[in-house]
């Protein structure tokens, strides 16, 4: 199998804006956890339905819940590319089973890039956040907005969206949430020897450019 790279980082750091760039500059699948827990809430699947309550609170979706879902995504045929994980793996439990859901195709973690910013730009970032509705494009009202104003550059689509938890008060548990719970993957990786750190305050091109060159050098 291709590359499996894993971006970490809190809520707003850039993770799922740079992993769509990293599907189109190095042909990677991007794999969010987030935008598929989001799929089976609004596809209305049990699943769905006990996820929803958690990540409306800015709380983190049990393990098992995810498991499945990432397992599942994971056993489709486009993945043999090579995959960008974004928002995965939050927890020890979820590495350790990556991990091993990895060894059984014979892969493992090819670097795991930890996305590191302030906290507190994080929830201006966030704020400013929509999507098109169509195609799922990102933007953001100050350092992202379409070239043609009103109009997704991907698609042409014309409807946007916010997100549900992106209100000041539930960003601030999503952010507790990755500091008690995720942030201490970054040593987990480090001890294995994938750890990639990137300065992730600057403009979304200048990251773009930093991220083509680690990844150029580890997926080498
Ligand atoms: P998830 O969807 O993964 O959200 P998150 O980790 O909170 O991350 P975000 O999507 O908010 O931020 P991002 O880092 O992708 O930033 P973005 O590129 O959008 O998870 C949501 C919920 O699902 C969780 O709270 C949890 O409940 C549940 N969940 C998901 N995975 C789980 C798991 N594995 N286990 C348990 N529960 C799970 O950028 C943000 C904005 O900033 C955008 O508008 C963008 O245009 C802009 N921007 C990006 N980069 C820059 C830059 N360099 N400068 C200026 N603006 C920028």
């Amino acid at each position: 199998m291709g590359p499996v790279l894993i971006l970490l980082g809190p809520p707003g750091a850039g993770k799922g804006t740079q992993a769509r760039i990293l599907e189109e500059d190095f042909g990677l699948v991007q794999l969010s956890t987030g935008d598929l827990l989001r799929a089976a809430v609004a596809a209305g699947t049990a699943a769905g339905a006990q996820a929803r309550a958690v990540m409306e609170a800015g709380g983190l979706v049990s393990d098992a819940i995810v498991l499945a879902i990432l397992r599942d995504r994971m056993a489709q045929p486009d993945v043999a590319k090579g995959v960008v994980l974004d928002g995965f793996p939050r927890t020890e439990v979820q590495a350790a089973a990556l991990d091993a859901l990895l060894a059984e195709a014979g892969a493992r973690v090819t670097g795991a890039i930890s996305l590191e910013v302030d906290d507190a730009a994080m929830v201006a970032r966030i704020a400013g956040r929509y999507t098109c509705a169509a195609c799922g494009e990102g933007y953001h009202d100050d350092f992202k907005l379409p070239a043609v104003a009103g109009t997704c550059d991907k698609c042409g689509g014309t409807a946007f969206k916010r997100r549900a938890d992106d209100k000041a008060e539930t960003v601030r548990e999503r952010l507790a949430a990755y500091h008690a719970q995720t942030a201490p993957l970054i040593s987990y990786y480090d001890g294995k020897g994938v750890l990639e750190r990137i300065d992730a305050m600057g403009p979304i091109d200048g990251i773009r450019q930093t991220l083509a060159a680690v990844v150029a050098q580890v997926a080498a």
